[in-house]
């Protein structure tokens, strides 16, 4: 039986500068930055076997966490559909996909980054084995962040380790995938970041981040947004080398609270922070202010806190969070090193 498999693993990312708002074919209407997770992983196995029959169509089976999954089997079976001029071979295998996710179920955490970039990279993979054609590290890494694109935008960013951006903010920069930011081009202030996640409400999201992009549309404050996060990321990345990091904070809770005050001024409104989110960051602000610690706050489209702190500070914030979040669950996650084959164990990225 002519059987192939892959396996990868692949993170979920925290942006830094958001991605709100879309032009057609999932290109960002902004340019983004995202620090690569290290714990909130999905871990997915794409097994293919050769079809009896002639019949053109997409043939899968969908199990998350051991268990068949219809709801997630038609979501990929669309996008599926979407990718057989690039992969020709889907109308001729049998695809058994095995998914499981490191995070827990109802944390608050997007699991379609990781999830959509793991299937990327499994489809980009068989596709290597299937036609025998190896790519370079540059080409395969650059195709599966445009395959994670066209699943789910921020996808795209999860390919890379570290640090990756997306989205054109200046001339050489593409909007069909996401590249790295290498860590030796950063200051080592920003080399190992904290992101410890604040449980303030792990239910689905209110809004489908497809219903929220498309509140952008029809958005009074949209052109000035766009040119604002443009301008957020050029200083960004000033800072980057620099290493400032009260800048560093002031741009990345800007980034937030920008995110969240235009979803509260669309229309219609959407108001997705609860009281407890406010209360986290009164909180945060006043740690930093009377502690000098550097620690901020950065928040998705939800509404848990994401506090952002340098490894370094580690201890005092953990300390801090005893006393006064004790009655939240917390994830802690960290900046990571980016998806593996599960399979060879080889560093793609080297
Ligand atoms: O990739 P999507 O369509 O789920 O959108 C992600 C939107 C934000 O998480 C709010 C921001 C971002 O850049 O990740």
């Amino acid at each position: 039986m002519d059987i192939k498999i892959a396996h990868w693993t692949s993170p979920s990312n925290i942006a830094l500068i958001k991605y709100w708002g879309k032009l057609p074919n999932q290109i960002p209407a902004n340019p983004s930055i995202s620090f690569t997770l290290a714990h909130a992983l999905t871990n997915m196995k794409v097994e293919v076997v050769k079809k009896q029959t002639q019949l053109k169509s997409i043939s899968l089976d969908f199990f998350f966490e051991d268990q068949l999954n219809e709801k997630f089997k038609l979501k990929i079976e669309d996008f599926l559909k979407k990718q057989t001029e690039r992969f020709v071979w889907l109308h001729d295998y049998h695809l058994t996909i095995h998914s499981f996710n490191t995070f827990p179920h109802s944390s608050g955490i997007a699991s379609s980054a990781s999830s959509m970039s793991a299937l990327a990279l499994c489809l980009c993979d068989l596709d290597e084995q299937l036609s025998a054609k190896k790519l370079s590290s540059y080409e395969f890494l650059s195709k599966a962040s445009e395959v994670a694109r066209e699943a789910s935008g921020s996808a795209s960013r999860s390919i890379f380790p570290f640090m990756a951006s997306w989205g054109s903010y200046q001339e050489g920069t593409s909007n069909l995938w996401a590249t790295p930011i290498l860590k030796d081009s950063i200051h080592p202030n920003f080399h190992h970041f904290c992101d410890s996640i604040v449980i303030v409400d792990g239910a689905e999201k209110a809004v489908s981040s497809r219903a929220g992009h498309a509140l952008m549309d029809s958005h009074p404050f949209k052109e000035s947004r766009y040119q604002r996060a443009r301008d957020n990321i050029t200083k960004l990345k000033e800072v980057l080398s620099n290493g400032d990091l009260n800048t560093f904070m002031e741009i990345v809770e800007e980034e937030a609270l920008t995110l969240h005050g235009l979803m509260m001024t669309s229309s219609p409104s959407v108001l997705l922070l609860k009281p407890e989110s406010i209360e986290i960051i009164h909180l945060i602000r006043t740690f930093r202010n009377d502690s000098k610690v550097p620690v901020c706050f950065t928040i998705d489209a939800g509404p848990n806190i994401h506090i952002l702190y340098p490894q370094s500070e580690k201890e005092k914030v953990h300390k801090w969070m005893g006393q006064y979040l004790n009655k939240f669950k917390i994830l802690h996650d960290e900046v990571g090193n980016g998806p593996e084959n599960f399979l060879t164990k080889a560093n793609i990225h080297d």
